[in-house]
């Protein structure tokens, strides 16, 4: 491994230089193989994880705890109601306790400024499982899948279609760092966060990559290499997705849509996915689409990321 990063916590993509990115690529393919071989890799023997998850979840939940368990560790789940945190104990008491019992803490909550306070009061690596903000485990395994497909990531376009979400700020962060060019598609009012766009093409200057937000889905998918989308009333969001949908509609991901692309496209979902919403079934089900791998290397990124952070 050619970078250091125990100890560290994964917050946000942007915090990662290129070359710690291409390490969780590298030790995520060595993991992978190991797994398929039935080579062990018990790195984490012996050690803990917290799981903090304050919306559901089937992919973090599952990949986050049985990649500990093959690592040699042990996953502790806390559900909505499990904990005292925000009932009757403030984040950085609990950050200072469970620094004293555990070695990792992964967390899936609404409120991102409450992953970076978890980091900040406790002394232990805390990985984010998905905030209202970003879902940078989500992304890192979707680049790793892509680099998988394509060989490569520099240079490759990849078009979003749909909300300026968590994904969307994921993505932006992830492509503009390894140099692939984003063409990103949404209604007004549902753009991406300002900031991590304005963050992004200071990325995308150094890499060399373009950075597009348009309104014209057509546009953003012309000579994609990759089509990404996700649901267009994220957790939090149900009240408004009756409106959403209505909003959304010009938005779906559809035969009519990829002919715009290349005609070797790959697509992408971090499901859940709403088929018959954001994508139809003619496009998640076809040749071009990935999200079952891209789903599986959640559990394999993941083991490299916990690997680099919590080890001894
Ligand atoms: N993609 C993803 O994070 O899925 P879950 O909500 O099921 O964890
Ligand atoms: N944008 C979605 C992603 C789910 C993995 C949400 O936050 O609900």
């Amino acid at each position: 491994m050619s970078v250091n990063m125990k100890g560290k916590s994964l917050i946000s993509i942007n915090d990662l230089s290129l070359d710690e990115i291409n390490s969780i690529f590298d030790l995520s393919a060595d993991l992978k193989k190991k797994l398929k071989n039935g080579v062990p890799h018990k790195y984490l023997e012996g050690q803990t994880l917290g799981m903090i998850f304050s919306k559901p979840s089937t992919r973090t939940r599952v990949s986050f705890e049985t990649g500990i368990y093959q690592l040699g560790g042990i996953g502790m789940y806390f559900g909505p109601t499990d904990l005292q945190l925000k009932k009757s104990e403030n984040i950085s008491d609990t950050a200072k306790v469970l620094s004293r019992y555990l070695n990792g803490i992964m967390i899936r909550t609404f409120d991102h400024q409450d992953v970076i306070d978890l980091a900040r009061y406790g002394s232990i690596p805390v990985i984010n499982g998905l905030t209202d903000l970003l879902h940078p485990c989500q992304v890192l395994a979707d680049l790793f899948t892509i680099l998988e497909k394509k060989g490569k990531l520099k240079g490759l376009k990849l078009a979003y279609i749909g909300d300026g979400n968590n994904m969307a700020h994921s993505l932006l962060n992830g492509c503009s760092k390894v140099g692939m060019h984003i063409s990103i598609a949404s209604p007004k009012g549902y753009r991406p966060n300002e900031e991590i766009v304005n963050n992004a093409l200071r990325n995308a200057k150094v890499m060399n990559s373009k950075i597009e937000i348009l309104d014209n889905p057509e546009k953003a998918v012309k000579n994609a290499d990759v089509i990404y989308t996700d649901v267009w009333a994220s957790m939090g969001q149900e009240s408004e997705a009756k409106e959403r949908r209505k909003i959304f509609a010009p938005y779906q991901v559809n035969e009519k849509l990829v002919k715009h692309a290349k005609e070797d496209y790959l697509f992408l979902h971090c499901l859940p996915a709403h088929r018959g919403e954001e994508v139809v079934n003619e496009v998640i089900d076809s040749p071009n689409s990935v999200v079952f791998d891209e789903a599986e290397n959640r559990l394999h990124v993941q083991k490299a990321i916990m690997v680099l952070l919590m080890q001894k």
